[in-house]
């Protein structure tokens, strides 16, 4: 396998924007980050996307975004896992540069989730999960997550209030974020007191509905380097996935992320590295008990311990372990087959020294992780600078 960098990032403003198209916040993203890197040439371009059919009424994506760009002819491709779709288009284009199949690859992520209604997203959003056994019965997303915090809290005594602090925590950073949908200070009342959604979920512990577009170049490490003269180089050097149960009743243990816990173990064999080796980490927050769950997951904490470590400020941008220092998908917001691109965006500004006021000093290993559904698949990247 040839070792692969990142040499250019890209992203749109998250947000609700309903004067700008699905294809120009994608070319606006996918521009930028061929811009960063200095190219104006592909040989692949991978797209994450969702549900544009369910939100936009537009299929045939890869080839149609292709064309946006002037790139009508070069190979493209759309991937879907829900929530992961973009931590997809991240692994599908490494893969590609790894094998040798592609010497350079534009991914990108992408949703526009703003032109329907509420109801309308729902539904979109609910085709994630079990549609026979699950969203036939009535249940969404914040539903199935409010049934994982309840698990959570009675197996290991987390509390309320430590949900809320993963929402403080994230506003706060997001706050520091010119790109994220809400710049708003929270405080722990304000999260519980918000509207109950689905209990123990107030609207608060939810992530919202976004439109929004991220993007990367993928090149080989060598040519990276020819490029880069003096400037660090971003390499991906860990690329796991996982699927678990869609359903679920079907779930060997409700109070754990198998998916999260499996892609994590195959991110940090290959990249041969540890918990303790990270810096910084991106979770897939979509809802506050994801973060804790996920943290769990990645072996930062001991099972049943993510809730404290919150409380404790071990996960602030000053902790131990930095989480979701662009404001996570609470703050930043989750245009869903956008987020696991733009979660890479944010560790790759981190360990060039380019976060501005939420940079977290000497970072040098991060780790960026995307799931989708209530945990039905999972994405983990590693990248160090080499
Ligand atoms: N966090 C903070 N503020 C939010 C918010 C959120 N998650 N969602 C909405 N708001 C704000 C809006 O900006 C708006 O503020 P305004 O009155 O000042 O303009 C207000 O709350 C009402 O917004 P509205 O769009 O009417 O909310 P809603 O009740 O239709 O939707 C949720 C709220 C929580 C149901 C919706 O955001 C949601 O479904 N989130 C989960 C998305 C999801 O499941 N993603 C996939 C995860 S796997």
């Amino acid at each position: 396998m040839r070792d692969v960098a990142v040499i250019g990032i890209g992203m749109t403003s998250f947000g609700e924007l309903w004067e700008t198209p699905l294809r120009s916040l994608w070319a606006e993203a996918a521009l930028a980050a061929l811009d960063n890197a200095g190219i104006d040439s592909v040989d692949l371009v991978t797209i994450g996307c969702m549900s544009s059919g369910l939100f936009t009424g537009q299929e045939h994506l890869a080839s149609l975004l292709a064309d946006e760009l002037g790139m009508a002819g070069v190979p493209a491709t759309r991937v879907e896992s829900a929530c992961a779709s973009g931590g997809l288009a991240v692994r599908a284009g490494f893969a590609e540069v790894a094998s040798g199949l592609c010497d350079t690859v534009l991914v990108t992520g992408v949703e526009k989730m703003t032109d329907v209604d509420g109801a309308d997203a729902t539904y979109a959003l609910g085709t994630a999960a079990d549609a026979e056994w699950e969203g036939f019965h009535g249940v969404t997303f914040p539903g199935l997550y409010a049934m994982l915090a309840r698990i959570h809290m009675q197996k290991y005594g987390t509390t309320r209030e430590q949900l809320a602090r993963v929402a403080v925590k994230n506003h706060a950073n997001g706050l520091l974020n010119p790109h994220a949908q809400y710049h708003l200070k929270v405080t722990v009342q304000d999260v519980v007191n918000s509207t109950l959604v689905a209990d123990p979920l107030c609207l608060l512990d939810c992530s919202p509905v976004t439109d929004g577009a991220a993007a990367l170049v993928l090149t080989t490490a060598e040519r990276a380097r020819e490029i880069a003269g003096d400037k660090p180089v971003v390499v991906i050097t860990g690329s796991g996935m996982a699927t678990d149960t869609v359903t679920l009743a079907n779930r060997a243990d409700l109070a754990e992320l198998g998916a999260v816990k499996l892609a994590g173990e195959r991110a940090y064999a290959m990249a041969r590295r540890k918990p303790e080796d990270i810096h910084l980490v991106e979770v897939h927050d979509c809802f506050t008990i994801a973060e804790i769950m996920a943290t769990e997951a990645l072996g930062f904490f001991n099972p049943g311990f993510g809730g404290s470590a919150v409380e404790k400020g071990l996960t602030s941008l000053q902790g131990k372990i930095p989480v979701n220092t662009s404001g996570g998908l609470k703050s930043k917001g989750h245009p869903v087959g956008a987020t696991g691109v733009a979660q890479v965006v944010e560790i790759v500004s981190q360990l060039r020294g380019e976060a501005g006021q939420r940079q977290v000093q000497g970072a040098k290993i991060g780790m960026a992780q995307n799931m989708g559904g209530s945990g039905g698949s999972s994405v983990v990247h590693i990248l160090e600078v080499v």
